[in-house]
């Protein structure tokens, strides 16, 4: 490299007008203005306009004749200030150009496949990560990741100033059981055996309480083998923390300052904690989710009782068939045509049809309720829904969906979020954290026909349902708190089980024999044996975290080279096939044993 930088372009000020320097950079547009040579050249940190005038070195400006964009090179020029009515107010260096008097090629460019200076949304992603690295390089291409710099930085300040030790923990481990399948590697050296990438670093962090760290984190990945979606990825990255001698209370306060320090210095917002909690039922009752969205009202309401005095049929039915008849409020009057379509809306999710009313407070008492249903209510029932759904509101529409509980809380809780956002009722820039509590310890799992744990095997059973852990698994409470953002899970966390006596239960209780419990969990039951302390922890996911303070639709917007929805990725082409030497050496093909 003959010219060596003097200078980022980001540092570059007035001060610098009548000096020599060079920058190196990236050349974003060159234009030709009667033998004057313009360039925006763009470095990391800014754009700074270059000129190549006539009457300089031949070679020189032929050399710079021949730029084109996205070319590398570093220019020595004088500063000067641009002539007046010249000056570019939308650039920090907009006062001033750089007079060039050399110029040194580093790398030409074929031109790139998009352009590198326009808004990149409406090109397809699947460009866009193909060539990721141009995609980072364009303009605010690399603030996402700039920004995930700093929460990481915020993130060891703040544990850091809390007694935490950051430790490593293995990739090539066992199976730990975090509800999704594991990505496994053949072992070389053990024909037929296999490690497991960490689906999280869980019993890790437990056997570090064990060893006395008491206070451990971790910015880590995670690996899970699972369905892609647009905030779930196959990697992962985990803020991981685990603390000993400690209550749910102490963890979820120190994760509240984590938040509010966090957003604090990052995005300068002040969070107020505690953040509210709502207990699991509650969350299903009122939301139709765990992950409630507390950003807007329209809160599900059981009018059961008032369901099963009208004459509506369908809803009757449902109530006899031991259902629910549940609905939301909607200040609005909806056209038939948005409630045509928001009845497709909840029959794709699975309800035999949309119930409604619509309101109107001042009208005559004939005209106050108008829908094909209100002929099946008489007049006290209307008036008891009046009340029941508390209608101070001059106009609203209600919607009523009638079903087994399953289907009236996840509906209803899909069209909570879909009326929000058609009706905008969502703010920009708001984050209202919630923590989900009181989760069910166990569920049944149809599918697998067992019970299986809501978590993880490892959540500490609720204290006061310790005495019907076996008569009566599926009421047990856990000491398991979420932690929810606008809608999205982004966080969850428990006290575990430290006594082996316990786990052996749970275990049990999971049909998990003693025999597969030592072989899969016996190096941790061991661990609680030796002294294991009272601890407890949380997981945050990172990349979730980072892609919702930065307001992305997608996880895969702040992660540097992310798989696609169906796994792949782009840049490199993995997965891939490999040589049949390596699956031979693998012993992956049948006959290995020999
Ligand atoms: P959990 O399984 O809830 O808990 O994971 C913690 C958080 O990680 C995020 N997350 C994901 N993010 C992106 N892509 C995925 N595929 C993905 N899966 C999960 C979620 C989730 O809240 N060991 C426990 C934590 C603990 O108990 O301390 C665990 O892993 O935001
Ligand atoms: P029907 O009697 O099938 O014509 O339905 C009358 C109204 O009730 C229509 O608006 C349907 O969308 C609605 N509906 C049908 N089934 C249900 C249900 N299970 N829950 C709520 N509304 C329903």
């Amino acid at each position: 490299m003959r010219l060596k930088r003097t200078h980022f372009i980001g540092d570059i000020t007035e001060d610098l007008i009548g000096r020599e320097i060079v920058v190196a950079g990236w050349i974003l547009r060159r234009r030709d203005h009667g033998g004057v040579i313009f360039l925006d050249l763009r470095d990391r940190s800014g754009i700074l306009q270059v000129l190549f005038e006539e009457g300089i070195n031949p070679e020189v400006h032929e050399l710079a004749d021949s730029l084109r964009n996205e070319y590398v090179v570093s220019v020595k020029g004088i500063l000067r200030r641009r002539p007046p009515g010249m000056e570019n107010p939308k650039i920090p260096t907009g006062n001033v150009e750089l007079v060039a008097n050399d110029l040194e090629l580093h790398n030409t460019s074929p031109t790139p496949p998009f352009q590198m200076d326009e808004d990149l949304s409406e090109i397809s992603e699947a460009l866009r990560l193909k060539y990721r690295y141009l995609e980072m390089r364009a303009l605010n291409g690399h603030r996402p990741f700039v920004f995930r710099h700093g929460v990481n930085q915020r993130i060891r300040e703040f544990l850091d100033s809390k007694g935490f030790i950051e430790i490593e923990t293995p990739y090539l481990t066992k199976s730990t059981p975090e509800g999704a399948r594991d990505y496994l590697v053949p072992s070389r050296l053990y024909p037929g055996k296999f490690y497991a990438l960490p689906q999280s670093p869980q019993l890790f962090k437990q056997i570090l309480m064990v060893a006395g760290f008491e206070k451990y984190y971790q910015i880590v990945r995670c690996f899970r083998d699972e369905d892609l979606r647009a905030d779930r990825q196959p990697e992962f990255t985990q803020l991981d923390l685990e603390m000993s001698f400690v209550t749910e209370e102490d963890v979820m306060t120190l994760v509240e300052e984590l938040l509010q320090y966090l957003f604090e210095k990052t995005l300068g917002i002040n969070l107020e904690i505690p953040f509210p909690r709502i207990s699991y039922s509650r969350a299903i009752s009122e939301y139709g989710t765990d992950r409630p969205d507390l950003r807007y009202d329209l809160l599900l309401r059981d009018l059961s009782s008032v369901a099963k005095e009208s004459n509506f049929q369908v809803f009757l039915t449902a109530l006899e068939k031991g259902g629910v008849v549940k609905g939301i409020k909607v200040p609005y009057h909806f056209s038939r045509k948005e409630i045509e379509e928001l009845t497709q809306f909840a029959q794709n999710l699975g309800a035999k049809g949309l119930a409604w009313m619509r309101y109107t407070k001042n009208a005559s008492p004939d005209e106050k309720w108008s829908s094909p249903i209100v002929k099946f209510f008489s007049r006290g029932l209307l008036e008891k829904l009046e009340e029941l759904f508390d209608l101070k509101e001059e106009i609203a529409t209600l919607f009523f969906v009638a079903d087994n509980f399953e289907i009236v809380h996840a509906v209803l809780g899909e069209l909570r979020r879909e009326i929000a956002q058609r009706l905008r009722l969502i703010k920009e820039r708001e984050f209202r954290f919630v923590w989900v509590v009181d989760f069910p310890l166990f569920e049944w799992d149809e599918t697998e026909n067992r019970i299986v744990a809501v978590h993880h095997p490892f959540t500490h059973p609720h204290l006061d349902d310790l005495e019907i852990l076996e008569s009566e698994p599926l009421k047990v409470r856990s000491r398991a708190y979420d932690i929810v953002l606008n809608g999205v899970e982004v966080g969850g966390g428990s006290i575990r089980i430290h006594r082996r006596d316990l786990q052996e239960r749970v275990f049990k209780i999971l049909g998990i024999s003693k025999e597969e419990a030592e072989e899969k969990f016996g190096f941790l039951l061991r661990a609680l044996e030796y002294g294991a302390p009272p601890h407890g922890g949380l997981a945050f996911g990172l990349d979730r975290l980072i892609m919702l303070m930065l307001g992305c639709k997608s996880i895969r917007e702040v992660i540097a080279f992310p798989k696609t929805q169906r796994g792949q990725c782009l840049l490199t082409g993995a997965p891939s096939s490999v040589r049949v030497e390596q699956i031979l050496e693998l012993h992956l093909l049948p006959g290995w044993e020999k």
